[in-house]
């Protein structure tokens, strides 16, 4: 029963990892000051939100950006991009308590990832303010745009945990703090998600994202599932052992494919680090590695060492099993597609994990039945203990 055990988890690990899905609430964010803004965002990661009226023909933008830092004692930051996406470039209004306890909102132009050093910026601030109360910061601040009638620039929003001496602390890299960016069109009131610059960065993230899903997150499955319970039906035997290494073997050439742009990724991305997506991947390659060799090791069917490299081969293919899905899931995080792709993703492996527990029925029923026919041979559950003959194992 190791592998229902196995795929039960897999399915509540991938109930757990459907994010709820949030509502507009800014609508019903009031300010103390009875300020109105024309527009407002649900901000899509870090539970932020953006209030802002922008006169196009004065170019000036006044805001109201809503977040809770990190911690208690750290900072939130609005910033807009006139250059690029993303951090570097971006010109920052930053709120946090200054050593006096008041709090402050000051303005970086970030260059570089590193630390920030107070700095004029690319618009013009009018006036700015900040409150904290509830856990919660608001930056408020007029600013006025340099380029008139440019109505849509690209936006970035941060928290981070702490202030050092009147200078806020580096954030977190989760992917929560790396997605926070998007395009705002000041005039229609949309913020939407920014693809990253829809450059070739994005495409090659998108195929080494597409590669690995195949391979590590369907084939594999796929092929396990075969070995698991194909293997049961009498008429699929041999054809079974040779449908099992067929999908293991081409998703261990398309993982293969895979992992190395995700390596190439890693090397051109400066500053950012994706540490746990990154050593899931190293550990998959290797395991699967190991895998491969199994196949060149495999002791005859009689052999008294076939007992070990049946615990070895197993434990290492649901180890796989479970990274691989879910490297999956830290990648999608990463990538931020649209909903619908992580949705079909999860419905695949659910639909996957239901096809599982019905052939794991259907397994034990006819084992049983074979059973009470020939009493000679028993089954164990996990080995082949129905006496039949596998190809290539003579
Ligand atoms: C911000 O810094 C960059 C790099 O040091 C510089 O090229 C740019 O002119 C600066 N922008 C402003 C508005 O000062
Ligand atoms: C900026 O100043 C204007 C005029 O004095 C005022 O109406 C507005 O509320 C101020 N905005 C902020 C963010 O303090």
């Amino acid at each position: 029963m190791a592998s229902s055990l196995t795929l039960v988890t897999i399915l509540l690990l991938t109930v757990s990892l459907i994010s709820p899905s949030r509502s507009a609430t800014c609508q019903s964010q009031t300010f103390t000051s009875n300020k109105l803004y024309t527009f407002c965002n649900d901000l899509p990661s870090l539970n932020s939100y953006l209030h802002w009226a922008y006169d196009s023909a004065k170019s000036t933008l006044s805001v109201a950006f809503i977040a809770a830092p990190a911690k208690p004692n750290g900072w939130i930051s609005w910033a807009i991009n006139p250059t690029s996406t993303g951090m570097v470039g971006s010109q920052a209004l930053i709120a946090f308590k200054d050593s006096k306890g008041a709090m402050t909102v000051k303005t970086y132009n970030i260059s570089s990832y590193g630390p920030v050093t107070e700095s004029k910026v690319w618009y013009e601030v009018r006036n700015s303010s900040a409150e904290f109360s509830d856990g919660v910061m608001r930056l408020f601040a007029t600013v006025v745009l340099p380029e008139k009638g440019k109505s849509t620039v690209n936006h970035v929003w941060q928290v981070g945990p702490s202030v050092t001496a009147g200078i806020p602390d580096k954030h977190e890299f989760q992917p929560a703090n790396l997605n926070s960016k998007g395009s705002l069109d000041l005039l229609k009131g949309q913020s939407t998600v920014s693809s990253g610059g829809g450059d070739s960065r994005t495409n090659k993230k998108n195929i080494h994202g597409i590669l690995n899903v195949v391979s590590w997150g369907i084939m594999f499955p796929i092929g396990i599932i075969i070995a698991r319970y194909v293997r049961s039906f009498p008429s699929a035997d041999p054809a079974w052992f040779y449908l099992h290494i067929f999908c293991q073997v081409s998703s261990y050439a398309i993982g293969v494919a895979g992992w190395g742009t995700g390596l190439k990724l890693g090397s051109q991305s400066k500053g950012v680090r994706y540490t746990v997506h990154r050593n899931i991947g190293i550990a998959l390659f290797s395991l699967a590695t190991l895998q491969i060799f199994a196949l060149f090791l495999r002791p005859k069917k009689d052999h008294k060492l076939r007992f070990y490299w049946n615990i070895y081969h197993h434990g290492i293919g649901y180890t796989i099993l479970v990274l691989g899905i879910l490297n999956v899931f830290k990648g999608l995080d990463i990538l931020n597609p649209e909903p619908k792709w992580r949705e079909a993703y999860i419905i695949l492996i659910a639909v996957l994990g239901g096809i599982s527990l019905l052939l794991e029925a259907i397994t034990w029923i006819i084992v049983l039945r074979r059973k009470s026919g020939k009493s000679t041979k028993s089954y164990d559950g996990i080995n082949n203990g129905h006496g039949r003959q596998e190809p290539l194992a003579a």
